[in-house]
């Protein structure tokens, strides 16, 4: 019989400090219900790899997981990527295929499956995406629930995993994929930082201040969800990293009494990825996609990392 395994792992939303979390500030982050699975497979032939679109970044991955885990051959092998999670818009879609990947081989070479070690590959296997990644990514796709993430330094990062007590029902508004890479929307930001670094502190300092507030909300005080969704969209305006045209899609929702940010990297010149969107009524906003024929779906937040799927 051949050899077959198949993995998924999350997506993800960031609920407060994206970009702040490249400087050292904390950041929360919750595994959502959209998955991207891996099926390895053992073949006669070499390796095959579907969709072919994604034969770089899989022989990539393949070629950094096996140098980590010291091992050569491995050349006939079917490998299946499926996935749920759009692309490239701050779902972190490759945070879960480089867990995903990494995860399947370790059960493809049956090596116990430390958490710890699986999650270290899958950096390795982001940094080809993204070039310096917080780590935050690929972190919450391993471990899942919900996370407060912060690196310190490169080889130091720090999180801890959240036990909640209010699971929010939100939204996504798919805004579109923006036009600048995360690595290009990261620069932007470390040119805000240079040129103004007051103004950069001062901005990351209160998003520190709202992620602690996000903490005690998810802890169970009394605090307004929606309240702190805006005063972070708000704070993520002043870096840069909102475009005018998804501002105005977040002021409608704000004038139909809902709040609304951006989770991930975001985009300046024309549509800023995901965004959040939260509403006492989630009537008012399926009303509002569904008039403003808007790319809308619920997701669930806290959900389990990396785990097994039937082949
Ligand atoms: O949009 P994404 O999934 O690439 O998220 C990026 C989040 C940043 O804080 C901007 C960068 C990072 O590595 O944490």
């Amino acid at each position: 019989m051949t050899r077959k395994v198949k993995v998924s792992a999350p997506g993800k939303v960031i609920l407060s400090g994206e970009h702040a979390v490249v400087y050292g500030y904390p950041e929360i982050l919750s595994a959502i219900d959209r998955r991207l699975s891996v099926e390895i497979e053992e073949t006669g032939s070499d390796l095959d790899i579907q969709p072919i679109e994604s034969r770089p970044f899989v022989e990539y991955a393949v070629e950094v997981i096996k140098t980590k885990l010291n091992v050569s051959g491995l050349n006939n092998l079917k490998i299946r990527t499926n996935s749920q999670i759009p692309l490239g818009c701050g779902l972190g879609s490759s945070a879960a295929f480089s867990v995903a990947i990494t995860a399947a081989f370790f059960g493809f070479l049956n090596l116990p499956r430390s958490l710890k070690k699986i999650n270290e590959i899958a950096y390795e296997i982001e940094k080809k995406q993204h070039g310096t990644p917080s780590g935050g990514d690929n972190t919450i796709s391993a471990y899942g629930g919900f996370l407060l993430y912060r690196k310190e330094t490169e080889s130091f990062k720090v999180f801890s995993s959240l036990k909640t007590k209010v699971f929010p029902q939100i939204f996504l508004i798919n805004s579109g994929k923006p036009e600048e890479s995360t690595g290009e929307m990261i620069k932007g930001v470390k040119d805000f930082v240079l040129k103004t670094p007051q103004e950069a502190e001062k901005i990351f300092k209160e998003m520190e201040q709202i992620t602690r507030n996000f903490l005690r909300f998810l802890s169970g005080e009394e605090l307004n969800f929606g309240d702190l969704i805006t005063i972070n969209e708000r704070l993520l305006e002043q870096l840069g990293v909102v475009s005018s045209k998804t501002k105005l899609l977040i002021q409608k929702i704000e004038s139909i009494s809902g709040s609304a940010k951006i989770s991930g990297a975001g985009g300046l010149k024309d549509n800023s990825g995901i965004v959040i969107v939260y509403h006492e009524d989630p009537k008012v906003i399926e009303k509002f996609a569904h008039e403003g024929n808007l790319d809308l779906f619920r997701v669930k937040l806290g959900e389990r990392g990396f785990k097994n799927e039937k082949c």
